[in-house]
């Protein structure tokens, strides 16, 4: 995986512009502009974010009150792991492809290996899948995506789940409208490519907006870990919106000698409204996946409250 960086500077506490999220080598090295979750699907980071999506899922089951998942940047759903896409990148072999084997202890992994595994092993589930594999009858998923192909995979990968639906559209319009979902329990997850500059102000305005909406959802942010000072300015801004508790997550996986410096090892998911338990179930998890996924020294998994009430 290749991956580029721009911090721009912005006024006092303002959230600085961003660049890049991944994208995938092109011979001319230049900025691809229609992100494409395939070329990294099943890698370390993928990994780790499914885990922890699988483990906040397993907490709102402890009670049987229904609640609604909503996806608000979903992807295609299923991924073609023996792909051009997945082939050239080589990361699901890096990431999922370093489980195969692997004997899971806590619950959150295997859980999620039994989910990844049932779709083969040259398929990868993406989040919304993930996500609608887990649902009772009483739940469900909504899923948005802004790519028309990507959309199109997407409605044909969940039509086989009765409780989940996909909505053509961009995340900044659809999802006022789905909240508060009418369960009044659930969880949103917002991935995406940052490939604009303004992409963190931007989900800072559309998160801000969700929780005015929905105060006692979950919302879990995935972000390069190289995010973290605007994740910190971010964190502030989602305060005055009302979010009361923030555990952020940050998963380091360590670097070898050889390992280009644009590549990705570290990732982070801001959790707003983890649910009471998940820091201890998913921590033991977080362990468990680095002793599988470390790559090198500096390797790290750990929780730090951005917000705690
Ligand atoms: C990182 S990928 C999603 C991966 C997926 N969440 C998973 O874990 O399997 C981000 C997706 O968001 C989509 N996307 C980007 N901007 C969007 C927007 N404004 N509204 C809706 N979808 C968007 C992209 O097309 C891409 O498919």
């Amino acid at each position: 995986m290749h991956i580029l960086f721009s911090v721009q500077r912005s006024p006092a506490g303002r959230l600085p512009k961003l660049l890049g999220r991944a994208y995938s080598p092109s011979p001319a090295g230049q900025r691809r502009v229609n992100y494409r979750h395939a070329y990294h699907a099943g890698n370390f980071a993928d990994v780790h974010k499914h885990v922890a999506l699988v483990a906040i899922i397993q907490h709102i089951k402890k009670k049987d009150q229904p609640f609604a998942v909503v996806d608000a940047h979903a992807g295609r759903g299923l991924y073609d792991l023996a792909g051009t896409e997945a082939s050239k990148t080589g990361e699901a072999l890096d990431g999922i492809g370093l489980l195969r084997d692997h004997q899971p202890q806590s619950p959150a992994v295997a859980e999620y290996l039994t989910v990844a595994q049932a779709f083969g092993s040259n398929r990868y589930p993406g989040s919304p899948l993930i996500a609608a594999s887990l649902l009772r009858k009483q739940d469900r998923l909504i899923a948005i995506e802004n790519q028309p192909g990507e959309f199109s995979s997407l409605r044909q990968a969940l039509a086989f789940y009765p409780n989940a639906r996909a909505i053509e559209g961009d995340t900044a319009l659809k999802l006022r409208g789905l909240l508060p979902p009418k369960e009044r329990r659930g969880l949103i997850l917002i991935d995406p490519p940052y490939e604009i500059s303004q992409e963190l102000e931007q989900i800072s305005g559309i998160v801000g907006d969700a929780l005015r909406r929905f105060a006692t959802g979950i919302f879990v942010i995935w972000h390069p870990l190289k995010f973290t000072q605007p994740i910190a300015t971010l964190c502030g801004e989602l305060g005055h919106a009302g979010a009361a508790r923030a555990l952020h997550l940050a998963f380091d996986r360590g670097r070898q000698e050889s390992d280009s410096e644009r590549a990705l090892s570290a990732a982070g998911l801001l959790v707003i409204n983890p649910p009471f338990g998940f820091e201890r179930t998913f921590g033991e998890a977080a362990q468990e996946l680095l002793t599988v996924l470390r790559r090198g020294p500096g390797a790290d998994a750990r929780a730090t409250w951005m917000r705690k009430d």
